[in-house]
């Protein structure tokens, strides 16, 4: 089947709601989320894409992401086995669509998952190199690129597109979309570094090289202050919030000037571009190598 193909009935099975899932013999839709899901998995489809030609850089792959939903509808809730845990009947087990099983890692696939706690979703794309640290979690629809790192705690949500070579601080946590189907998924793009305990939501793209200090939080309301160059970066309404290449972005706060805010004196959090990446910079991002 080409991607044309499966694009094609991806969409008409979405299209047709519970139809889709209850015609008696009929197995075209499971057999097409089931060709989707493994192509996510090699890489050969993804959520969102590179595209020169669109603003944000970005083009989301709607059929994809209807893809994925369809594949919630047509599983039905199974009992997974958890096994270092459910030793006799005691520990915890686990109940899950069944069109989205954990995903199994071999040494030939080329990615480190240390054990404890962590989980990789059916339907991610984890590319070699990549290094899991636990506990972290990686959603469907996800696509993680080569040699990036996913530390502890840290969380990929659905559709998230991360790029080559990113840190994923511990607890940084990169927001996942699947609806509204049209919506950007947040983007981390190559060479990012987003410390510890950041949050990268809604449709959030962070260019190449960025780096979010410790702490940061993006969100579309979240206007971000650049004192290198006098502007304030939004979220318009065509466009997500957007951070831009090398930029290194810490978080600070702004005295509120009007209302009650101003009179009792308050500040708002906001973060602040306080200069694009230079050497000093690489020497403070600099991680061991030895770890990958
Ligand atoms: C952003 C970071 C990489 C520092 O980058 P840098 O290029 O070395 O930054 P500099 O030290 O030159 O600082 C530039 C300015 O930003 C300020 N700044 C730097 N880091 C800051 C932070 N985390 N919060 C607030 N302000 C910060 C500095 O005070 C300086 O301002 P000043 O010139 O007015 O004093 C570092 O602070 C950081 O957050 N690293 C990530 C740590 C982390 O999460 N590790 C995860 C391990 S799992």
């Amino acid at each position: 089947m080409t991607t044309k193909q499966l694009q094609e009935i991806i969409e008409s099975s979405f299209a047709a709601g519970a139809a889709a899932s209850g015609a008696v013999g009929d197995n075209t839709a499971m057999t097409a989320f089931l060709a989707l899901r493994a192509a996510l998995e090699t890489g050969e489809v993804r959520a969102a894409s590179p595209d020169t030609a669109s603003p944000s850089g970005w083009r989301v792959n709607a059929w994809v992401k209807q893809g994925i939903l369809l594949g919630f509808r047509l599983g039905v809730l199974e009992e997974f086995p958890a096994p270092e845990l459910s030793v006799r009947g005691s520990g915890l087990s686990f109940v899950d669509k069944s069109t989205y099983p954990v995903r199994h890692f071999a040494a030939a696939d080329g990615v480190r998952v240390v054990p404890g706690g962590s989980s990789v979703r059916s339907g991610a794309y984890v590319a070699r190199g990549v290094v899991c640290m636990p506990p972290m979690y990686i959603n469907a629809g996800a696509w993680v690129d080569e040699g990036t790192m996913v530390d502890s705690h840290a969380l990929v949500g659905s559709c998230a597109q991360v790029g080559k070579r990113v840190h994923l601080s511990a607890a940084a946590q990169i927001g996942g979309v699947l609806e509204p189907i049209n919506a950007t998924p947040v983007v981390v793009e190559d060479d990012v570094l987003v410390g510890g305990n950041c949050g990268v939501y809604e449709g959030t793209v962070v260019r190449k090289g960025a780096v979010l200090a410790a702490g940061t939080i993006l969100t579309r309301g979240t206007p971000v202050y650049d004192l290198v160059n006098g502007t304030v970066l939004r979220a318009t309404a065509e466009l997500p919030l957007i951070i831009p290449q090398n930029a290194v972005v810490v978080p600070g706060s702004r005295a509120v000037s009007k209302g009650k805010g101003q009179e009792w004196g308050l500040c708002i959090y906001a973060p602040v571009i306080v200069k694009y990446r230079d050497d000093k910079t690489d020497l403070s991002t600099a991680l061991e190598e030895l770890l990958r």
